[in-house]
């Protein structure tokens, strides 16, 4: 029998940071796949903000266009007082057409795991509106966190735009609305920006953008990898797919491989079929029924769902149950 090898780590004492473990586990595992909270880097952040400005990327300017029409009856369910607590912010223009319209409002605060995009954003929404105050959270909006301090005591509103909560399975959505019940409170408001089931050459033209953002803003995460795994994936050897899966409604971004290949990734060796993938995002899709029943598993009331008028995009408004149910998970 051949003798075990074992990878050396140098020095041997340094565990593998988060992102690395994440890659490794993935790349790993079978089919491959990575979380798509990695692809938002500063070059990663950079180019999903030139996304949302592609002619087929209709999420963004739809969903601004329905906040900003809708904004003082959404503010209206906004207690005075309260802190809006925003999950996963990425910038702060849907946070800031709340803002100017819930003029009560006595904090805000965004939670986002892109450090430096955060702290710039929460800075310039501190200068803009003086009265408020303004205490960004760095983490990971699927998984618990503190709130800070400074608005401990006060009332509670939630606000999570972009459909982000279409990149977590159904399952994991559900947790997430659950704990942010439990984060809230009894009675609290949450504002749910969802993307609507469509016509599938609609979505596939969103998520495959003639100017080729959208795969550059895929293929990052492989020179984020190597940049900071010291990894050696040669772009050039894979390629940007994006397609709506009608049977699970979502849509789903591979990077495929155009040839059978290694990779070295942190030390270890990572093989490659010809035309295998790595699943790097869910983009799941709901329609106005299937969300609200999703809502209501997870505690949440829909008070009311505004679409615009080609049905593309909903913002939901969803009240917390005075009294939760008791079911676990
Ligand atoms: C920011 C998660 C809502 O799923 O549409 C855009 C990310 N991926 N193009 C989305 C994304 C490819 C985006 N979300």
């Amino acid at each position: 029998m051949a003798p075990a090898t074992f990878a050396v780590r140098v020095p041997p004492d340094i565990p593998r940071t988060g992102f690395a473990r994440d890659v490794i586990a993935g790349l790993t595992a079978t089919p491959k796949r990575i979380p798509p909270k990695y692809f938002y880097d500063e070059t990663g952040c950079r180019l999903f903000e030139q996304i949302t400005q592609q002619p087929e990327y209709y999420l963004t300017r739809t969903e601004i266009a329905l906040l900003e029409a809708h904004a003082a009856e959404i503010a209206a369910l906004l207690p005075p007082g309260a802190a809006l607590i925003e999950f996963g912010m990425g910038n702060s223009v849907k946070g800031r057409i709340l803002l100017r319209a819930a003029t009560r409002l006595a904090a805000y605060v965004p939670v986002d795991i892109a450090e430096k995009t955060l702290m710039r954003e929460a800075e310039s929404v501190a200068r803009d509106f003086p009265h408020l105050t303004v205490a960004p959270v760095v983490a990971d909006f699927a998984m618990a966190f503190e709130l800070p301090a400074a608005v401990r005591g006060l009332p509670l509103a939630g606000f999570f735009p972009g459909s982000t909560i279409g990149n977590l399975e159904p399952h994991e959505a559900c947790a997430f609305l659950r704990r942010a019940g439990r984060l809230l409170g009894p009675g609290a408001i949450l504002i749910v920006g969802v993307d609507l089931i469509k016509d599938a050459s609609i979505l596939n033209a969103a998520y495959n953008d003639a100017a080729g953002v959208t795969a550059a803003f895929n293929l990052n995460l492989l020179q984020r990898i190597n940049r900071e795994l010291g990894a050696n994936f040669r772009l050039e050897c894979f390629e940007h797919h994006a397609f709506f899966n009608r049977q699970l409604n979502r849509v789903e971004m591979h990077l495929a491989s155009l040839k059978r290949q290694k990779v070295r990734v942190d030390g270890e060796t990572i093989d490659f079929r010809a035309g295998e993938t790595i699943h790097t995002e869910n983009s799941y899709k709901y329609t106005l029924d299937s969300f609200r029943a999703l809502a209501r598993g997870a505690d949440w009331k829909p008070l009311t769902a505004w679409t615009d008028e080609r049905g593309y995009f909903a913002v939901h408004a969803l009240q917390r149950e005075e009294s939760p149910s008791v079911a676990a998970h």
